[in-house]
């Protein structure tokens, strides 16, 4: 750990001492509407709401250096050029830090006796980026230095911007104020915004042309303007604008200098658009400009994020547990990693470009899962969200912009896990607030315009959905694919240029998922749950009716002998079985069953979670997905196929499905494996990040497994469904403090070693702070509960009465 970087606990940061880390290790700055991608060198890029259609700066993906482009500061010191994150430049640095905290990035690098602190970050509710600059003159003679900034617009449609160069090269427009440069590429026709990046300082100079500032023949590393060491005020007219400003220092010895850089996105609304032709109307830019240039605004509005973070984390925070990897992840960056899933599903990250996919239908419900308890009411409106991009059917749009909102018709529909986590999501808020009235709430279908079903009207035409979607072994039909996005069962593509996902026809096929069947057994469980708290026995006597029946048709159909089979392909020919030759046990089948309630009474759960221990489990990477891992294409099963051995669905250890096995044998009672199952996959548990690679601190989609010859390297770090799992896990199932309908219950499920632990939770507005004692080393079952100091029976805390009490409970292992 040592080598690239520490945890700071006390300060909820991840403190990285070299820039050349393994990968970029990458921050995500914002929480509302204005987000940026940041890494410990600076690079990255920000976007408004949507990194596809409101674009601000460019960044090259899958570049060569890795990460290339950013939100840079170059230094020009005599004839020294550095940048403070070191690259891209990299010149050598005397010391180097870079912090990543919560929705904040602080870089500081020192070279000839000048420190250079850059703090980005994005305050709350405003859409704007500052970059907080302060220089420290830490020699003993008067430092004369130039510092530049620089970035790159992009015009804003990102897929444009990057590809379709003959319109791009001849529509970039800028404008220039003072220290104020405005990117207003395609503003005189129909864009009503615009980009403003400025200088809370007076300048020596600026550009706005990248030809100018870096030369058509050098790069980021060799920026012309910087090594000559003046800025040429040149003024973009079509081409690559650009921002940079040059300010000239003199700072004396000891002394230091604070100033900032902010970039807005600003929109224009009902004002005139245009001063004069040619003139825009710069009214709002100016305002956002002056508002920072008072050092104590940038630095109160930095004191709002830190408490705005502090807020929001104090829905949950577990001071005392005896294992630093599960506290720490817990109390901080299981928590922000929710939020980036929250906001950006799996749209923008290192390795999501921000253009290929917008909000995931199933991936945007499990999300939620993590982020509930955060921010309520935000949950609660992304879930009519997407409720409203499903079809009256009950298929839904598999992807939608954030932006407009609407479902993305070249992936279509026609995966039949899709409309089930609907439910999911939905008991999570409902259980978390006990507002019953989003069910009501009028959401409609896409291909309905003006309908006004509700939410209610939804999950039971997904649960409908499923039903009626069945084979011949009384399974759901799978669709295109169902979780395992690369299970296509239905593809049979031999034509390198089809997408896996989409080809194939799905009507009239007969491939079964016993995956979604586990999940359809979750969520009847779940809705007849609801039921009951809505006072609808009938109905949930209904639901427990379909889970009766479906639970029958996964013991009579899918039991393998040792474990859950996962699938029926097109020719009903078994997957995931011990007739198969490859692929013999998936993960997603056992975890569900289990989950679903299959194999409680008669000991298969138990079997089931014993075979992913036997095959696919290595206490040091995780559980595999599957194993054998396929070794040749298969046409009949697809994706799934197409990946090297080891690597992502085909045997990889894809993290996010691993956490279901966490929940599983926390039900079973087992808490030395859900802790060190969940420890096998954490990521402040990595010790070798040589092998490991990826960031510490937030999980990644998929870590090479023993069957591939990098085992242990992960890849794909951020948006993962993992986060909101693994929160749930640990917060809910691991630690215990789970919601429920009709309050807080205390269930943990904790190795027999543990002695106790607190957890303090708000939940709607009551803050109760929980101590778990362990004093006859047991797993799991609470013996007593005293609720400020009175025994209440079984292990659920009674609803208190009075937004902004606290509660202090007590709860005692035991038999
Ligand atoms: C990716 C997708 C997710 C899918 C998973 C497994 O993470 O975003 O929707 O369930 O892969 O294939
Ligand atoms: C690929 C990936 C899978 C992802 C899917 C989304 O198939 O392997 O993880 O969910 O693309 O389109």
């Amino acid at each position: 750990m040592a080598k690239y970087g520490h945890f700071d606990d006390a300060n909820r940061e991840f403190v990285i001492t070299r820039p050349d880390t393994p990968l970029p290790w990458l921050n995500m700055l914002g929480q509302d509407d204005f987000f940026g991608i940041c890494t410990q060198t600076a690079g990255g890029y920000s976007f408004w709401k949507d990194a596809r259609l409101r674009r601000l700066t460019r960044y090259r993906y899958n570049s060569n250096p890795m990460d290339n482009d950013g939100r840079f500061l170059y230094i020009k010191q005599g004839k020294t050029i550095w940048n403070p994150g070191w690259k891209p430049v990299r010149t050598p640095l005397d010391a180097f830090e870079c912090r990543h905290g919560l929705g904040y990035t602080r870089i500081t690098g020192r070279k000839g006796g000048v420190e250079v602190e850059q703090l980005i970050f994005v305050p709350p509710d405003e859409n704007v980026e500052i970059w907080k600059v302060t220089v420290r003159n830490a020699s003993r003679t008067t430092k004369r230095l130039s510092l530049f900034s620089f970035v790159e617009f992009c015009f804003f449609e990102a897929l444009n911007d990057m590809t379709n160069y003959q319109r791009t090269y001849s529509i970039g427009e800028v404008e220039v104020e003072g220290s104020a440069i405005y990117h207003k590429t395609e503003y005189r026709e129909r864009r009503n915004h615009y980009t403003l990046f400025g200088c809370t300082r007076d300048i020596a100079g600026y550009d706005t042309s990248r030809d100018a500032f870096v030369g058509v023949h050098h790069g980021l590393h060799d920026p012309r303007a910087v090594l000559a060491g003046r800025c040429s005020n040149s003024r973009a007219y079509g081409w690559n604008p650009i921002g940079a400003h040059q300010v000239d220092l003199a700072i004396k010895p000891g002394k230091s200098e604070a100033f900032a850089f902010v970039l807005a996105y600003v929109e224009q609304g009902d004002l005139p658009k245009f001063d004069a032709p040619f003139v825009m109307n710069k009214a709002k830019g100016r305002d956002v400009l002056a508002k920072y240039s008072d050092m104590a605004v940038v630095d109160g509005a930095f004191a709002a994020l830190r408490r705005r973070w502090l807020d929001l984390l104090s829905a949950y925070q577990a001071p005392q547990v005896p294992n630093v990897h599960l506290q720490r992840m817990t109390n901080v960056w299981n928590q922000v990693q929710c939020m980036a899933t929250f906001n950006l599903s799996r749209s923008t990250s290192g390795y999501e470009t921000g253009i290929g996919r917008g909000m995931g239908y199933r991936d945007s419900n499990q999300d939620i899962l993590g982020f509930v308890h955060l921010l309520p009411a935000r949950a609660r409106q992304r879930i009519l969200d997407i409720a409203s991009t499903q079809l009256s059917d009950g298929t839904c749009f598999h992807q939608y912009q954030p932006l407009t909102k609407k479902g993305n018709a070249d992936v279509g529909g026609g995966f039949n896990d899709d409309p089930l986590w609907l439910i999911l999501s939905t008991c999570a808020y409902v259980r978390e607030t006990g507002d019953r009235t989003i069910l009501g709430e009028p959401c409609g279908y896409a291909d309905k315009p003006g309908s006004r079903d509700t939410l209610l009207h939804h999950i039971e035409t997904s649960m409908a959905y499923t039903l009626r979607n069945r084979g011949p072994h009384g399974l759901p039909l799978i669709g295109h694919a169902d979780w395992n996005d690369c299970l296509n069962l239905n593809c049979f593509s031999k034509e390198p240029n089809e997408s896996f996902q989409v080809t194939g026809d799905i009507a009239g096929s007969k491939a079964e998922s016993v995956m979604i069947a586990g999940l359809f057994l979750y969520a009847a469980r779940e809705l007849a749950a609801l039921y009951r708290f809505l006072g609808s026995p009938a109905d949930a006597a209904r639901l427990d009716g379909h889970h009766a029946d479906m639970l029958r048709t996964v013991e009579e159909q899918a039991w393998d002998g040792a474990w859950y089979t996962r699938a029926f392909d097109a020719e009903g020919r078994p997957v995931g079985s011990k007739a198969c030759d490859e692929g013999k046990i998936f993960i997603e089948s056992q975890a569900w069953c289990v989950l679903g309630g299959a194999g409680a009474g008669n000991g298969r759960a138990k079997k089931a979670l014993q075979a992913v221990e036997k095959y696919l489990y290595r206490p040091d990477l995780g559980c595999a997905l599957q194993w054998p891992p396929y070794s040749t294409y298969h046409l009949e099963l697809g994706e799934v196929t197409s990946y090297p051995p080891g690597f992502k669905e085909n045997a990889g250890v894809f993290s996010h499905n691993n956490t279901w096995i966490h929940i599983c044998w926390a039900l079973l009672g087992d808490g030395r494996r859900a802790l060190d199952y969940y420890l096998s996959i954490c990521p402040s548990a990595k010790r070798d990040h040589d092998v490991y690679r990826s960031e510490p601190y937030v999980y990644a989609q998929m870590t090479a497994s023993q069957f591939s010859p990098t085992p242990g390297e992960a890849k794909n770090s951020w948006l993962t469904g993992t986060a909101a799992w693994s929160f749930v896990v640990g917060s809910q199932y691991i630690l215990g403090v789970r919601p429920e309908f009709d309050g807080l219950r205390v269930d943990p499920c904790v190795p027999t070693d543990w002695k106790g632990f607190t957890v303090q939770r708000r939940f709607r507005g009551v803050t109760y702070t929980i101590s778990v004692r362990n004093p006859r080393g047991r797993s799991k079952g609470v013996k007593s509960l005293l609720v400020d100091g009175r025994r209440v029976e079984g292990n659920v805390i009674p609803l208190a009465a009075g937004a902004g009490t606290a509660v202090s409970v007590e709860a005692t292992l035991g038999s």
